[in-house]
């Protein structure tokens, strides 16, 4: 949460600061605000609160002095309402200085209080920890004059999480940046460098970009990146080629990034696949480092993740517990590491997250590998900071995604976490190669199965125009279509505000039947009538429970389905799957549901309210 920016070079920086907190409004988007330093050396600052629109039309109407060093920073207010005064940059050393920063700074009370005895005079113009952080570095810049010096004096003070950038008026040409557990990278420049809460921010100058450890400090110049430790001691950094293009980043002819990134499901599965399967055979290189004998050894799978990635984390299960016959526990990561779970070196705890930030999963990664077990991460961002604390990653191939709803992300996810399954029963001799060489070839062809899809999607768009006076929405699935209703409900509460549910439909009877009344909408992920263990005519049964008692029944079922026809006042068909790759068919159709159902209600499908796409702090 919150986007921050920061650059010195030879452009005009507003110019590159708003073009990357554009590009970083998903990470929070109730106020925004820049800071510059103009070529006589002085200090310029402008914040508003709403969306970045707001300040650009600002600007727009009143000019700042521009310059080549500046910061900027779009906020999902933590401490404080999101109003004008409350906006980062915050100033210390009497105005000379602005501040920007990303996190919560546990201890702030505490050092605020220190700082007013101290200095009974300080005046205090908003209600944020980063105001105080703020001015404890103007009072170390004034003891040391040197920005690096100041700022790592006042990082050992702080408890939480921060990324924190700096600049002051009597150092032009340099922005200092602090992290710990919260994202920055470096963006390496020709006579001009960059940082970045990820390299959305600037990929659109450079494709070099350099990783920050935890608890490092850097300072850029127009010339010059140095890396140190919180004790001054100078670090290596890794340096690393963005693989996609600023254009990826951009809406291109769509009426929203949540339709292009739907669209861009088939591809964000296959681009995932590519150079992974080999004759057949799954080939993961990437999980050398955690060596065969590990995989062979471990006795049980944990996955964490949470939201849409938590529901990839539970199609994985079925999936890995299926193939590879190892136990899987799917837990949410905010739930994980307080519980006192039992793990040890023969757990392997899966991570999946699309930003490879979320506070509460690195958490749970960092629990598990304190207390001994191996990590894996599923990620969609090179260069973010799950997996730099994993002992392996796996990197979804989905591209840039930058709606707050992850969609795209999801289904390169079940396509990662199935790849692994199929490696892991590879390793463990649980499938035939014969076997494994099947159900990758079902693997790839989900690409064009889920073009088709896509291409059909007419009744569904209608049905979401017909449905923006719904209150409530209630999704059912079983097995591995659970999931997906899952999904299909989040989908729904996040984008377009509509009280939904999904439920295990064998769940039905145990309560959830009691909400069913005349109209009710719901909407039923039918499994495959060639599903083993009927589960297709038990789903069926639950239709027909909910349709006697009034239900609404949009049915997604698959094509030719002739036993659900009499019983749904919807069915929206999909191509023909078997039971673990139908979901991945099913969700699309449930994407496009919310996406055109908040369109046709006149909401922001991007950018829901109250929401924010890389949620860093817990
Ligand atoms: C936020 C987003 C969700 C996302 C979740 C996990 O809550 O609104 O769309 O699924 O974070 O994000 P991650 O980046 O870890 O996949």
């Amino acid at each position: 949460m919150c986007g921050i920016v920061g650059y010195v070079g030879s452009n005009q920086s507003v110019e590159v600061l708003l073009g990357g907190l554009r590009r970083l409004e998903y990470r929070g988007y109730d106020s925004a605000g820049i800071a510059v330093i103009d070529p006589d050396g002085e200090l310029h600052t402008r914040k508003r609160a709403g969306k970045l629109q707001v300040l650009v039309d600002d600007l727009e109407a009143l000019t700042l002095a521009n310059g080549s060093t500046g910061i900027g920073h779009t906020r999902w207010a933590t401490h404080g309402g999101p109003n004008d005064q409350n906006a980062h940059p915050h100033l210390g050393d009497n105005g000379k200085l602005a501040l920007i920063h990303n996190g919560i700074i546990e201890n702030f009370a505490e050092l605020k209080a220190e700082l007013v005895a101290e200095h009974p005079d300080t005046v205090f113009t908003s209600e944020t920890d980063t105001e105080v952080a703020a001015l404890l570095v103007g009072l170390e810049y004034q003891k040391t004059g040197d920005l690096s010096k100041a700022l790592l004096n006042v990082v050992a003070r702080l408890h939480g999480a921060f990324t924190l950038l700096v600049l002051h008026k009597d150092q032009p040409g340099v922005v200092v940046g602090a992290r710990r557990n919260s994202p920055l990278v470096i963006g390496l420049g020709d006579g001009e460098n960059f940082l970045g809460s990820d390299v959305a921010a600037f990929v659109e100058h450079t494709h070099r970009a350099m990783e920050i450890g935890q608890d490092q400090v850097v300072t850029i110049r127009s010339d010059s990146v140095t890396v140190t430790d919180f004790f001054g001691e100078p670090v290596d950094a890794r340096e690393f080629e963005i693989e996609w293009d600023a254009s990826a980043a951009e809406k291109g002819g769509w009426s929203s990034f949540m339709a292009k990134e739907i669209s861009e499901e088939p591809a964000a599965i296959a681009n995932t696949l590519i150079g992974r399967i080999v004759d057949g055979a799954v080939k993961l290189p990437e999980l050398d480092v955690l060596g065969p004998d590990i995989l062979r050894d471990i006795n049980r799978v944990v996955v964490v993740g949470c939201g849409t990635a938590a529901y990839s984390a539970m199609l994985g299960k079925y999936a890995i517990e299926k193939w590879a016959k190892v136990p899987v526990d799917v837990e949410l990561s905010h739930e994980f590491r307080y519980r006192d779970p039992v793990i040890d070196r023969n757990t392997l705890v899966v991570s999946i997250s699309q930003s490879g930030e979320t506070m509460d999963t690195l958490m749970a990664v960092k629990y598990a590998s304190e207390h001994g077990a191996r990590t894996l991460s599923i990620c969609n961002t090179q260069g973010s900071t799950i997996p730099r604390e994993s002992d392996a990653v796996l990197y979804t191939h989905a591209g840039p995604e930058v709606a707050v709803a992850s969609t795209k992300a999801f289904v390169a996810q079940v396509a990662a976490i199935y790849l692994f399954g199929l490696h892991l029963a590879s390793i463990r001799g649980t499938l035939e190669p014969g076997e494994i060489a099947d159900l990758l070839g079902e693997l790839s062809a989900l690409p064009a199965q889920l073009d088709v899809v896509l291409e059909e999607q007419d009744a569904i768009k209608q049905l979401a125009g017909w449905m923006t006076d719904t209150r409530s929405v209630i999704f059912l699935g079983r097995h591995a279509g659970y999931p997906i209703a899952l999904e299909g409900a989040l989908k729904l509460k996040e984008v377009a505000y509509i009280h939904s549910e999904g439920f295990a439909a064998g769940e039905l009877k145990h309560g959830p039947i009691a909400l069913i009344e005349p109209g009710q909408p719901v909407f039923v992920i039918v499994p495959s009538p060639r599903a083993k263990d009927s589960l297709h005519k038990k789903v069926v049964s639950n239709i027909q429970e909910i349709r006697a008692r009034g239900a609404r029944i949009l049915a997604i079922a698959e094509q030719g389905d002739a036993a659900v026809l009499p019983f749904a006042d919807v069915v929206i068909p999909i191509p023909l799957a078997s039971t673990l790759f139908e979901p991945i068919l099913a969700v699309a159709p449930l994407h496009i549901f919310a996406m055109e159902l908040a369109a046709a209600k006149g909401l922001d499908v991007d950018q829901p309210r109250n929401l924010a796409k890389s949620v860093t702090v817990e």
